[in-house]
């Protein structure tokens, strides 16, 4: 898969550095020709000779070192064949220095030496992730097209379990890849996604939501552009950024999703709706109080009405264009069942069902039904990784 690409796998001092190990041996299985560049702090941690011995080549610490003395100019000469840099895992020094376009060591100068996609695995303790100095460093490397897997929130090593650990060897093997033989397979289509949860207004500064983060809807558009379908992104508020190359349009409630939609729906092939919309809003009497509901001691009743199906609404309107319309099924009991249901009710193309446990995480487990009642069950996978899978099935349908 990767037998014509040169990687450059940049390893920074964090404790995740042993996993860089399986990233060498994956990379390597597909055929990637692989150079390890390490800080020098990251020696003390993993030694390089264990990434000579995986890479079958030097390892740079150091671009003076005599061990290089047969590169002329390593920083350049090998900066110029390589197809990714993959920074993993990436720590908060390098991210600060890359993005002040420091270069004072090996790796930080073959990162601003290089013209080729750069892929960044971050990998520290939560409140290092959650500095703003770090937030807005890595604001800028997003804006500089510097792309992001992870952190992922679970166990570290330092004992807290929050966002901050690398992401998987697996996960930053198959994103790398997917990086550099993005299938082109969408091409010439228009794929509309939807995202996030909506609001419904009780009052000017009370709304009813859910728990939906955006990230799939997000994944999926991302997937999409990389894939070189042109993206329409229609998002309820998330605290997400923009994904690479598409300007999001950001609607509030149910209803303001499904005017959205309908514009958009007509120059579309496909429409996935990965979005949380709303079942039920708020009745005219409280969302036309356009004053604050005041606190009293007496039960607040509110009543809601069900908001029109953007999903059923479309498949009436498919028409002779062929549009796929995929769906979201996310279901507390009788996940598969429930699905299937509403793939018929909506005479929906394809149907991805997963449970409440998607909410706010960036991996996901989950099955797609197709119309003949088939279904193909996925492993828990990075939401960028699953994007992948569900686009692989949308393709062989979009004429
Ligand atoms: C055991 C150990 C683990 C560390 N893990 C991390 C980490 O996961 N992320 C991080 O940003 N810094 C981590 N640090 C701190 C960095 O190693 C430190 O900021 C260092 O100066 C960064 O150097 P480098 O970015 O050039 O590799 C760790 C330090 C130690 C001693």
């Amino acid at each position: 898969m990767l037998h014509d690409k040169t990687i450059i796998l940049a390893i920074s001092s964090s404790i995740a550095a042993y996993k860089s190990c399986e990233i060498v041996s994956q990379l390597k299985k597909l055929g990637a020709e692989v150079w390890v560049v390490m800080t020098r702090e990251a020696t003390n941690l993993v030694t390089p000779l264990t990434f000579r011995t995986l890479s079958g080549n030097p390892v740079i610490c150091d671009l003076f070192s005599p061990e290089l003395s047969k590169i002329p100019v390593p920083h350049i000469s090998l900066t110029k064949k390589a197809d990714l840099l993959l920074i993993a895992p990436c720590t908060a020094n390098i991210i600060g220095k890359i993005a002040s376009g420091i270069a004072d060591d090996a790796l930080t100068t073959m990162v601003l030496a290089s013209s080729c996609q750069k892929l960044i695995a971050p990998a520290m303790n939560p409140l290092m992730w959650n500095n703003v100095v770090v937030g807005d460093n890595v604001k800028r490397l997003k804006k500089l097209n510097f792309e992001f897997i992870g952190p992922e929130e679970g166990k570290l090593a330092c004992g807290d379990e929050d966002i901050g650990r690398m992401s998987e060897p697996e996960a930053i093997v198959s994103k790398a890849a997917s990086l550099l033989v993005a299938k082109q397979d969408l091409a010439g289509k228009h794929i509309l996604v939807t995202a996030g949860g909506t609001r419904e207004a009780i009052d000017p500064v009370r709304y009813i939501s859910n728990r939906s983060s955006g990230r799939m809807g997000y994944s999926l558009a991302t997937a999409a552009r990389e894939r070189g379908a042109s993206v329409t992104l229609i998002s309820g508020p998330t605290n997400l950024s923009a994904p690479l190359d598409i300007k999001p349009i950001i609607v509030e409630s149910a209803g303001g999703m499904l005017e959205a939609v309908m514009d958009y729906y007509n120059n579309a092939n496909a429409v996935i709706m990965a979005a949380a919309v709303a079942d039920y809003t708020t009745r005219k009497v409280q969302s036309t109080n356009q004053s604050k509901i005041k606190k009293s001691n007496k039960n607040l009743e509110l009543v809601l009405r069900p908001t029109q199906d953007i999903l059923a609404t479309l498949s009436k309107q498919k028409g002779r264009k062929g549009r796929v319309l995929v769906g979201f099924a996310l279901e507390t009991h009788d996940l598969i069942e429930n699905a299937k249901k509403k793939l018929k009710a909506k005479d929906l193309d394809l149907v991805v069902a997963n449970d409440p446990k998607t909410f706010d995480s960036d991996a996901i487990k989950f099955s797609i039904i197709d119309k003949k009642g088939k279904i193909s069950a996925f492993p828990q996978l990075a939401k960028s990784q699953a994007a992948h899978m569900i686009l692989d099935r949308v393709s062989a349908y979009v004429r």
